[in-house]
């Protein structure tokens, strides 16, 4: 295994608008953090799995998960305020971990599929930091003030995950966070001054934020198992 894995699920999915986390919310009878879990595991390159959660949570999880969090190898820590604070929070767990890169997956993305962990995974191998993306796939319209225009989208991607890094690059990225805000990991590695490769990846990966997401995503699954 040359991969540690660090699964941030310590959210509280307020867009998703239950009365627990969203990653509790069940995708084909199963919870949906446990199909991010069970795919990553499945990956040969995968070794060290620790996921973040929060101190509200850790019960379910221990009380009614323990055996597929023993099975599937993976450690719990606890989480913090923002989806950042929770992977510095995994880092720190993985502070000895040998594996020479580490991937951030957002919990709340269940139908990852393994040539998309394959690829990502041998460009970050290559390149030191790679991230699964999408091309933009709408019309993007910039507001100017006086006036709005069409923005060229050819060159314009969504960002995803998993996001995966040289061990040593994610650790210093995340020595130098300052708090100012960051929308991913990548962000935090650009502003040390390493690129990162964009990997395309399948539009398949959704992140489950809204209700309907579960929808579609039980629509995607079936497509994904036919
Ligand atoms: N996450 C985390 N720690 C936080 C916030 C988010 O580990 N403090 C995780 C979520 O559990 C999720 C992933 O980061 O797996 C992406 O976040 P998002 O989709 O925004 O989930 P939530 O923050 O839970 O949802 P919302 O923003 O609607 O509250
Ligand atoms: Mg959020």
């Amino acid at each position: 295994p040359s991969v540690a894995v660090i699964i941030p699920a310590a959210g509280s999915g307020q867009r998703f608008g239950a009365t627990t986390n969203k990653l509790f919310a069940l995708l084909d009878g199963q919870p949906l953090w446990l199909h991010s879990v069970r795919r990553l595991r499945q990956n040969p390159m995968v070794g060290s799995i620790v996921m973040a959660v929060s101190d509200q949570d850790r019960v379910h999880f221990e009380n009614d998960h323990a055996a597929d969090l023993r099975t599937y190898e993976v450690q719990l820590v606890r989480g913090g305020t923002e989806r950042s604070d929770s992977v510095q929070s995994a880092l720190g767990y993985l502070a000895d971990a040998k594996e020479r890169l580490v991937a951030v997956h957002d919990a709340a993305r269940p139908l990852i599929r393994q040539r998309d962990l394959d690829a990502v995974f041998t460009a970050a191998n290559q390149t030191g930091a790679a991230i699964l993306t999408v091309p933009v796939s709408g019309t993007v319209r910039r507001d100017l003030g006086e006036r709005t225009e069409t923005v060229d989208r050819r060159h314009l991607h969504i960002a995803l995950t998993p996001q995966v890094f040289e061990a040593g690059l994610l650790r210093s990225a995340y020595a130098k966070h300052n708090g100012r805000p960051a929308t991913d990991d990548a962000e935090l590695v650009e502003r040390c001054g390493h690129p990162v490769t964009l990997v395309c990846g399948g539009t398949d990966n959704l992140k489950i934020t809204y209700p309907e997401d579960l929808i579609v995503a039980e629509a995607i699954l079936r497509s994904q198992l036919a």
